[in-house]
């Protein structure tokens, strides 16, 4: 699409939104790819971003920081118009999503950990046993396998 003249100066190149964010101009390149963000091309036929772009970026790179993978982040985003940067309210919704889901791993890592102790110095790896494959043989109601590993947690045993 090309950049009408109204809205040029509303528009800045990737070398810009690359020096704003911090993010290099090939993953910026990339996030175009996987429709995390848009460009358009002004006259010279040069790629030009939305000025708010900048802030959907931060936007990208703060909630890959806790973990989410790009597809979560992009259907994050797909909620917004694309002129649109993602507001005050926006934030405080995703950043409660990543709290709960940040409470949820950590209270899922603790339980390995506690569980990992009495590993420590064993080496069994027994599945009659050993803690992390089938603590007191409750977890094997959620599947077969080391279900803590494989991403359970106590909390599936009460649903
Ligand atoms: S390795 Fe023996 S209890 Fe886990």
């Amino acid at each position: 699409m090309k950049v009408s003249a109204m809205n040029d100066k509303a528009m800045i190149s990737i070398g810009k939104l690359s020096g704003r964010t911090g993010l290099a101009v090939s993953a910026i390149r990339y996030y175009e790819e996987q429709g995390l963000i848009s460009s358009e091309r002004n006259a010279g036929g040069q790629r030009r971003f939305r000025k708010s772009d900048i802030r959907r970026v931060s936007f990208i790179l703060i909630a890959q920081k806790f973990g989410y993978p790009l597809n979560v982040i992009r259907h994050e985003l797909s909620a917004l118009p694309q002129s649109r940067t993602p507001t005050k309210a926006d934030w405080t919704r995703l950043s409660s999503k990543i709290r709960k889901t940040l409470d949820q791993r950590i209270e899922q890592m603790q339980q390995m950990r506690d569980n990992l102790d009495g590993c420590i110095g064993c080496g069994c790896l027994s599945l009659q046993k050993c803690k992390l494959y089938n603590p007191d043989d409750k977890a094997a109601k959620l599947g077969k396998g080391p279900r803590y590993l494989l991403g359970n947690s106590a909390k599936d045993l009460e649903d």
